[in-house]
């Protein structure tokens, strides 16, 4: 089994997205059941709250369902819970870093960094922005995904 734990700021946007994403994809590519999949917030503003409606409604739009996910905040036990931690941007990836233990063999880095082709190398929040910032969130996560899912077939080869 592979853990993957994706981080953004408030788990409502972001992340949340990639967790129904990812999932989506692996489902479709047979790999879910070697995946455990989940998201988390760096910033407590959230818990308990289901996504953002624009991220409900863009998902929902490309046939990804969040409106069963729930924010939670990062914890110092997702170091040894995850063998992935993959965060969505610079900040989220110093709040990570600067947490992480000493005996920690998580690999910790951005999301996009899958994407080797990539000139864009942060999913940008989209949180006071309009509806093609929520679309532009959706093609990069697509992306990163498929590529992320490329690495695990390859590791269970
Ligand atoms: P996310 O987006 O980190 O992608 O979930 C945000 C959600 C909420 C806030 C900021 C970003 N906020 O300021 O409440």
């Amino acid at each position: 089994m592979i853990r993957v734990l994706f981080v953004c700021l408030g788990n409502i946007c972001r992340s949340p997205t990639a967790e129904a994403v990812l999932r989506g994809r692996a489902e479709r590519a047979g790999l879910l059941a070697h995946l455990h999949i989940d998201s988390c917030g760096t910033a407590g503003w959230h818990i308990g709250k289901r996504p953002d409606k624009r991220s409900e409604h863009v998902a929902a739009e490309r046939g990804y369902d969040l409106s069963t996910l729930r924010a939670r905040q990062f914890s110092d036990e997702d170091f040894r819970r995850f063998d992935y931690i993959l965060t969505m941007d610079r900040d989220n990836l110093t709040q990570v870093v600067t947490r992480k233990p000493h005996h920690c063999d998580a690999h910790i880095g951005l999301f996009l960094d899958f994407i080797s082709s990539s000139s864009t190398v942060e999913v940008p929040d989209p949180y006071y922005g309009g509806p093609k910032g929520f679309e532009q969130v959706l093609d990069l996560i697509e992306s990163a995904s498929d590529a992320l899912l490329e690495k695990v077939r390859a590791k269970l080869s």
